[in-house]
């Protein structure tokens, strides 16, 4: 066995992806209303005196087939009328927002619509949608408004109408080119429609074209990604995201449709990304913290360049614009002090903010080792490195060389008091090394089945 193979056994344990600290499944002070819009109260203030808005996230769960690898929180349908009020029902969240805040308007700085599929809607109701919320709001300068596509459900016309609302950044969910591994998955989309979507939006104005892509999918082999790669790579996207294949049948049932041998195990996995890497840096793609990639001309570089990178629940983007608020079903909102998720179940969503409600399920008040331990997590997910002055170890971060023994001795790592720095050959296990700061992780072990792996 190569001493790299060894390696990749040995870290490929189930761990978080780190897109929050504390991981939602620690989440264990959900606040009360009044808390939460007290925080976010203060948190936008404090934006606004740095001219900063809020940044909203808009969840659409809506999808018309399952791909079957999919993680994310959809609803299936394909029954006719189900969008539209579903908008109007995001805009009633939105107008609660405003009366429980005490506000008329919000200054706002970016928008992110997420999915599902947020070009399920049609291009109407998007500008509903959007217009609705543009009315009440002061849209702050220097704004990024960004959307998640489908190319399989996305025209022309929905890229017009995004364009004139104030869209300027555009990611495909594409995953794999290969026809067997796009009916393993049950996706089928071909390279032409998403060159011709992609070639629409440059020339209406779109400046950031993100690809999603995904490694370790059923039936995925190293010919199935070259040729992928070799694809993006023509089309020379901005950004694209590399992700790792989260495994959770426990969680997405859908999950078991392949057995444990259609998919690549952990030694295969990770060649499928090397290869990839290696064909993204040729072309001129930087490798990004983990999972993600940008040309020089991107945001995202430049913010790594800046060190202004940061990460949120959307993964990696360019710049912190705090708070963070969530609507739509299962959205996440962030004050910086607490995070709030909605309810995750689309009837009891609909049904609690027609009550006029904030359809909070979830969440949790940070304490303040939470906050330095995020600062850390972050850093490391971020920058590659974390430090910490004397004052501010505490017996956790003393007794880190106890659960880092292992990836200092496999040069991981280089770690003394104060700080901790994942080197060239740790670059593959940034979520383990994070592991060893995760108080949460580290004291109380989930008892049922939580993350995927993380190679
Ligand atoms: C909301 S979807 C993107 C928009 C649209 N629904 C689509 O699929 O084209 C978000 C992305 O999450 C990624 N994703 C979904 N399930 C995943 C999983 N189990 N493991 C890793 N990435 C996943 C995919 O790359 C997908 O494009
Ligand atoms: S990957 Fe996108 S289109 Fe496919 S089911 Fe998930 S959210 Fe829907």
């Amino acid at each position: 066995m190569s001493i790299n193979q060894q390696l990749l056994n040995k870290y490929n344990v189930a761990g978080p992806r780190y897109t929050s600290y504390p991981t939602v499944p620690f989440w264990e002070d959900t606040p009360t209303e009044d808390q939460w819009v007290t925080s976010l109260n203060t948190a936008i203030t404090d934006a606004s005196n740095n001219n900063i808005g809020a940044a909203l996230y808009i969840h659409i769960p809506f999808c018309r087939r399952l791909c079957t690898y999919c993680g994310c929180n959809n609803r299936i349908t394909r029954k006719p009328g189900v969008a539209k009020p579903y908008v109007q029902t995001v805009l009633k969240e939105y107008a609660t927002y405003l009366k429980k805040l005490g506000r008329e308007r919000l200054p706002i700085s970016e928008i992110h619509l997420g999915g599902g599929t947020p070009t399920y809607l049609t291009p109407d109701e998007l500008n509903t949608l959007i217009s609705g919320i543009r009315e009440f709001a002061d849209i702050q300068e220097d704004t990024e408004f960004s959307i998640e596509a489908d190319p399989r459900v996305t025209t022309r016309e929905h890229l017009v109408i995004l364009q004139s609302l104030g869209f300027t950044r555009l990611s495909l969910g594409i995953q794999d080119f290969d026809p067997t591994v796009q009916l393993a998955v049950n996706r089928t989309q071909t390279v032409e429609t998403v060159e011709t979507l992609t070639k629409q939006a440059r020339e209406l104005g779109f400046t950031s074209i993100n690809y999603d892509l995904i490694y370790g999918l059923p039936l995925q082999n190293i010919d199935s990604i070259r040729n992928t790669i070799l694809a993006v790579n023509k089309m020379q996207p901005d950004r694209i995201s590399f992700y790792s294949y989260a495994h959770v049948p426990w969680i997405k049932p859908a999950h078991r449709g392949f057995t444990e041998d259609d998919l690549p195990d952990g030694d295969a996995k990770r060649s499928l990304y090397e290869l990839g890497r290696n064909l993204l840096e040729k072309a001129g793609y930087h490798e990004i913290g983990m999972d993600h990639f940008a040309l020089e001309s991107d945001s995202l570089w430049k913010a790594v360049k800046k060190k202004t990178l940061h990460r949120n629940f959307m993964g990696y983007i360019s710049r912190q614009v705090t708070p963070l608020i969530g609507l739509g079903v299962s959205s996440i909102g962030d004050s910086w002090n607490m995070f709030a998720q909605n309810e995750k179940q689309l009837e009891r969503y609909v049904e609690r903010v027609n009550n006029g409600e904030l359809p909070i399920e979830r969440g949790h008040v940070l304490t303040a080792e939470d906050k330095l331990l995020r600062s850390h997590i972050l850093n490391l997910m971020t920058r590659l490195e974390t430090s910490w002055p004397n004052e501010q170890n505490t017996p956790f971060l003393e007794s880190l060389p106890e659960r880092l023994t292992e990836p200092l001795n496999d040069q991981l790592i280089q770690l003394d008091s104060n700080s901790c720095k994942i080197s060239k050959k740790g670059l593959p296990f940034i979520r383990n090394i994070c592991m060893a700061f995760d108080h949460r992780l580290v004291n109380k072990a989930p008892n049922i089945q939580t993350f995927s792996k993380t190679i």
